[in-house]
């Protein structure tokens, strides 16, 4: 019999979560179904739990429900606690729910696929909000000299920055800076762009001399054309990368948590890229 997954959201009629999973399902060759479903706003408790008792195994959680998710949760992973939100549910065997993030785990290994050294890099991050608070731990895991954050609301890149400065990093001794646009530096390796600005056409502040001449450019965000944090940068020679990878390799991560199998992004990739 199939076994049952599902992505929870409010709206959720277009998320691309369906179509990814299924293509990682007859890849490994992995006997499951994997629906979209919009939870009611006041009671995603409610739906979780229904969707476990009607057989689910596991579900990702979407806009708006990544923190109520964490609150369902019965164990987290550490990741997920730094993060405060989770976009992976588990229904394990002992009956108990296990909640991790996979975002910044994403994040991190869309970068490498592309070549892109994280190790020893300057890296700006732009936004502070749930985004980026859920990136922000791989990213200083992937060992960067700095982590600035930057935003419209000075006070919470400072806030967030902060949190993350007292965590116990191991070795790790990466300076984590947060401030307003005003305080932007030059020359960055690697600028990431984690604000919903894209959503509106919007670009915050930036400065021309923002980026290293050999620096990247990733949008969290992705669509059929380049946002308009992208095309600032490739207007300015640097390399860009969209978000679609980022989502394609979180789901990756999920789906192997899942199923302990991990599929190949690549072809994957490649095939939502033409179907954008
Ligand atoms: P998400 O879950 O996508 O992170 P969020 O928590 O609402 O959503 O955060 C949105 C982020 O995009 C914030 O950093 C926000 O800046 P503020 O904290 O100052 O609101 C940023 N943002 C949204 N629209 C923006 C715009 N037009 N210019 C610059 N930053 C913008």
């Amino acid at each position: 019999m199939s076994e049952r997954y599902c992505v929870f959201g409010h709206p959720i009629g277009h998320s691309r979560s369906p179509r990814i999973h299924a293509l990682f399902a007859e890849q490994c060759g992995q006997a499951m179904t994997y629906e979209a479903i919009e939870a009611p706003r006041e009671d995603f408790a409610g739906a979780w739990h229904t969707f476990v008792a009607a057989g689910g195994l596991g579900a990702n959680v979407t806009v708006p429900f990544k923190e109520e998710a964490y609150r369902v949760a019965d164990v987290l992973s550490q990741r997920a606690r730094r993060a405060g939100a989770v976009n992976t549910l588990v229904h394990g065997r002992d009956g108990r729910t296990y909640a991790d993030t996979t975002d910044g785990v994403g994040l991190v290994r869309d970068l490498e696929a592309h070549g892109v050294t994280l190790d020893d890099a300057r890296i700006l991050v732009l936004g502070a909000g749930g985004a980026v608070r859920g990136v922000l731990d791989p990213l200083l895991a992937a060992g960067p000299r700095s982590l600035h954050i930057a935003n419209r609301t000075a006070e919470k890149a400072v806030s967030l920055a902060a949190d993350f400065h007292l965590q116990e990093r191991g070795q790790q001794q990466a300076c984590v800076k947060g401030s307003g646009y005003d305080a932007l530096e030059d020359a960055y390796d690697v600028v990431i762009n984690g604000t919903s600005a894209s959503l509106s056409g919007e670009l915050p502040p930036l400065p021309e001399t923002l980026l290293a001449a050999d620096g990247v450019a990733y949008d969290m965000m992705y669509a059929a054309d380049p946002t308009v944090f992208l095309q600032w940068a490739s207007a300015r020679g640097v390399r860009t990368i969209d978000g679609l990878g980022m989502l394609v390799e979180q789901a990756a991560e999920s789906f192997f948590l899942w199923r302990h199998v991990r599929p190949d992004t690549e072809p994957v990739r490649n095939m939502l890229r033409r179907e954008l």
